[in-house]
């Protein structure tokens, strides 16, 4: 069975992609920066998960996953890079130092450090970083964000055709707003939705299900010739 680890695990899409993942039997190595929702999922989920807590910015983090996934269950099959973070909206001129920086750190070089901790201990396998619209166009207000996300598109495809031919593929999946706390789950009304999809030819949000299932897509084995690419789950944005 397949040993997966997802950062970013205990909320919103890395929660949908570790039950998808927990439904296949696969073993989980799940990580997340808050200790209380990633516990009460691993003990849900039962005895093939274990966590560890911690913040994907930090490069000693993302290589004690690998080791955790590699002591615990033998190696590691396939990387779900899910843990990411937005900053409030403002324009690129108004965005404060601390807010870019901790965006840039999380989103973008957390990335990095999973790739560079990940790749090494992979033979054959698979790596799912989950990006945005935002990293293959313009974002108003989400101006870092969109750089950080166009960073993760950057490297997603370079780390795909560094490792094409060590088998292992590297995608990228790219959501418009999807329904979790990211996108403001909590404080929804019919107005706010309105507004947040009005770019959207369908005009509404993505489901977690709807994301997960396009990262099971780029996991599966079979899916064996795809690599480098960007997959949009957008409701046709990407056809504008
Ligand atoms: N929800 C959307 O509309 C949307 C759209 C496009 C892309 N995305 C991307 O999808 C990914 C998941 O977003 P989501 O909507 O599920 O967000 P979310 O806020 O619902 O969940 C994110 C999870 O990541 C964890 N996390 C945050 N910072 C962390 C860190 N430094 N280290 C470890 N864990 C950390 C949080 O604790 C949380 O459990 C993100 O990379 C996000 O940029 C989301």
């Amino acid at each position: 069975m397949s040993v997966v680890l997802i950062t970013g695990a205990a909320a919103g899409l890395g929660e949908g992609i570790a039950r998808a993942f927990a439904a296949q039997g696969a073993k989980l190595v799940l990580g997340d920066i808050n200790a209380k929702p990633l516990e009460a999922l691993a003990a849900e989920l039962g005895a093939d998960c274990v966590t560890m807590v911690g913040d994907v910015s930090d490069p000693r983090y993302a290589k004690a996953l690998v080791e955790l996934a590699v002591d615990r269950f033998g190696g590691l099959d396939i990387a779900v890079n899910n843990a990411g973070i937005v900053h409030d909206p403002a324009f690129i001129s108004d965005i404060p130092e601390a807010d870019a920086r901790r965006v840039i750190e999380v989103d973008l070089l957390g990335v990095l450090w999973a790739l560079q901790a990940q790749i090494p201990a992979m033979k054959n396998g698979s790596i799912i970083n989950i990006a945005s619209v935002a990293g293959l166009s313009g974002a108003p207000t989400l101006g870092v964000y969109a750089a950080a996300k166009h960073g993760v598109v950057g490297l997603t495809r370079t780390a795909a055709l560094e490792n094409a031919r060590r088998g292992i593929r590297v995608n990228a999946v790219c959501p418009s707003f999807a329904r979790t706390a990211m996108a403001g789950e909590a404080r929804h009304s019919k107005a706010h939705e309105a507004e947040m999809t009005r770019g959207i030819p369908m005009r509404r949000l993505a489901s977690v299900a709807e994301v997960v299932r396009a990262v099971m897509f780029l996991a599966d084995p079979a899916n064996s010739f795809m690599t480098g690419q960007t997959l949009g789950v957008d409701g046709g944005m990407g056809a504008m």
